[in-house]
């Protein structure tokens, strides 16, 4: 996807041939800045500090940052360490452990002085998948929103609403919740975009909003609370949202509030799909209310706001009386029975153990 025209992944390794270079998320909207990665500590930090997020981001983040470990020593030991520090940076995202388990199993069977070259290969080609897998998203959800705009008087656009940044961003290309956005809007089909901007850390705002303007999608930012009104008002044709961890059963681990956009949705009859590479399925769990581990960040994350002052310098303000005790759950689980389909990279099901199944027997097999 494009920013200032040009086209740009989110994860890359360098000229060099060895480090690995990324987008520094948490300096979006106001600066574009690049940071390389040379160690396992520094991929490890970049997923922990959010300079890269999204679910399958983070599991090629790791990816590289087994790839790093291994440069540096590629025994037994280390690789089993560098996996473990991988695995405890975030715990909500079950695309880390995928990829972590993916790198591992293909990794130790071979003699140590093989790894870092293997390790490099599998990486690259897990971000080719995934680009394809989003593609493959996109194409999918595209029939849903040229189903809608078939219904609409001609020129006038299909409204989505969606929640954080499921976008080109939290991947490395297209996006998940966005594919079929920009799919759309390369076949003409006319789209405007509600923007949640996703308190407490803004995704919405600050990353969806920067990837949609830079991509010339027409969209408008709302803040956390707006989005029941807009459905009541019949402003919403459908909402698409990405996930960081979906059940075999279909209940779906998203950024906190994405349950209560699908409350709104139900109570208004509003379809209310959930785009996701199978790679987000966890086929061990059943029950996501129950079973998925929800991440608790940093207080400070709501107490506090980073935004760019007037003369272009970008600050941090308290926002609560000093003392005011915060809690910070960072995604919630929405049912499958508030999920109109789940949107694959195999195409659009229900949200259920019998729709996944019919789309992925293998998996659901085994
Ligand atoms: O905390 P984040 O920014 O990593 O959370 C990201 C989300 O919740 C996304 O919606 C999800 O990872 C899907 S990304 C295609």
């Amino acid at each position: 996807m494009l920013i200032d025209g040009e086209p740009r992944r989110t994860i890359w390794v360098a000229g060099d041939g060895w480090r690995v270079e990324i987008i520094d998320q948490t300096r979006l909207p106001h600066e574009f800045a690049i940071v390389a990665l040379e160690t396992l500590e520094d991929a490890a930090r970049a997923i922990e500090i959010m300079q890269v997020r999204g679910a399958p981001l983070i599991g090629a983040t790791a990816a590289y940052g087994i790839c790093l470990a291994l440069r540096a020593d590629a025994s037994d030991t280390a690789l089993e360490a560098a996996c473990a520090r991988l695995l405890r940076t975030r715990p909500t995202a079950v695309n880390l452990r995928w990829a972590v388990e993916d790198m591992r199993g293909r990794l130790a069977p071979l003699p140590p002085e093989q790894r870092p070259a293997a390790a490099y290969t599998r990486a690259a080609a897990i971000c080719e998948e995934d680009v394809a897998i989003c593609r493959a998203i996109g194409d999918h959800g595209l029939e849903l929103i040229r189903a809608i705009a078939a219904r609409k008087p001609p020129g006038e656009p299909v409204r989505v609403l969606t929640h954080c940044n499921a976008g080109w961003l939290a991947t490395i290309d297209w996006g998940t919740a966005t594919a079929p956005i920009y799919r759309a809007q390369q076949e003409g089909i006319p789209v405007h975009v509600w923007v949640d901007e996703t308190r407490p850390r803004n995704q919405g705002a600050a990353l969806t909003a920067f990837e949609l303007l830079h991509q010339g999608v027409p969209h408008t930012v709302i803040v956390d609370n707006v989005g029941g009104h807009l459905m009541q008002h019949g402003m919403v044709d459908l909402c698409i949202v990405g996930t960081d961890r979906t059940t075999r059963r279909g209940d779906v681990a998203n950024k906190i509030g994405t349950y209560l956009k699908a409350l709104a949705a139900h109570d208004n009859g509003v379809p209310f799909y959930v785009a996701l590479p199978s790679t987000t399925i966890d086929w061990t769990l059943a029950d996501g209310v129950r079973e998925i581990p929800i991440e608790e960040r940093d207080p400070r994350e709501v107490t506090e706001i980073a935004g760019m002052t007037a003369e272009g310098r970008v600050a941090t303000v308290r926002l609560t009386p000093e003392g005011s005790p915060a809690a910070n759950y960072a995604f919630d689980v929405t049912p499958a029975r508030y999920v109109t389909g789940l949107i694959t990279e195999r195409g659009v099901c229900p949200a259920s153990e019998e729709g996944l199944a019919a789309l992925f027997p293998e998996r659901a097999a085994a």
